[in-house]
């Protein structure tokens, strides 16, 4: 008898277990998110970041002609985050129309037809460019 009660204790024990494991959230890549203080530091990164590279690959068309490493159309992600850091210059400035070129001057007139699109967003969504393309190094 002494037995048979041990191991449903143990089998309770058991279930008690998969189910908290069961329970553990998930991020969108269906790993398990730990609730530590660890993770919470890591998820405080800037949002305005995730929602630059969202509007640089979508709706801001910037893709088209900048690429992270490679002068394309226009200079590369890197060279302008680089230039923009030494001059301690504001990329949400440039793209609402409110300071000069400084990367490429000879070149502006292709990257002003895309004032178009910069202009018409919001002031968050413009310093969300500019929190995205200045991660770059
Ligand atoms: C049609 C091609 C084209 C598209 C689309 C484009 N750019 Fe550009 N961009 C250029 C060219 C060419 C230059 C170089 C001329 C210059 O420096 O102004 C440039 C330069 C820049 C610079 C440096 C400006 C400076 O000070 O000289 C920034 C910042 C920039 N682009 C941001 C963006 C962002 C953000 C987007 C998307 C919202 C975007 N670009 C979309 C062509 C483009």
């Amino acid at each position: 008898m002494k037995q048979i009660v041990k191991s449903i204790v143990v089998f309770a024990l058991a279930i008690s277990v998969t189910n908290c494991g069961d329970k553990k959230e998930t991020d969108k890549y269906g790993n398990a998110v730990e609730e530590n203080t660890e993770t919470t530091t890591e998820t405080s990164v800037d949002p305005l970041l995730a929602k630059g590279q969202e509007l640089f690959e979508g709706k801001g068309t910037c893709t088209a002609c900048h690429k992270p490493d490679a002068k394309v159309v226009g200079p590369s992600i890197k060279e302008i985050a680089k230039i923009y850091k030494e001059k301690e210059a504001s990329i949400a400035a440039f793209i609402n129309e409110e300071s000069k070129p400084i990367v490429d001057p000879s070149q502006y007139d292709t990257m002003k037809t895309n004032f178009a699109i910069t202009k018409a967003m919001t002031a968050e969504e413009r310093k969300a460019l500019e929190v995205y393309m200045m991660s770059f190094e």
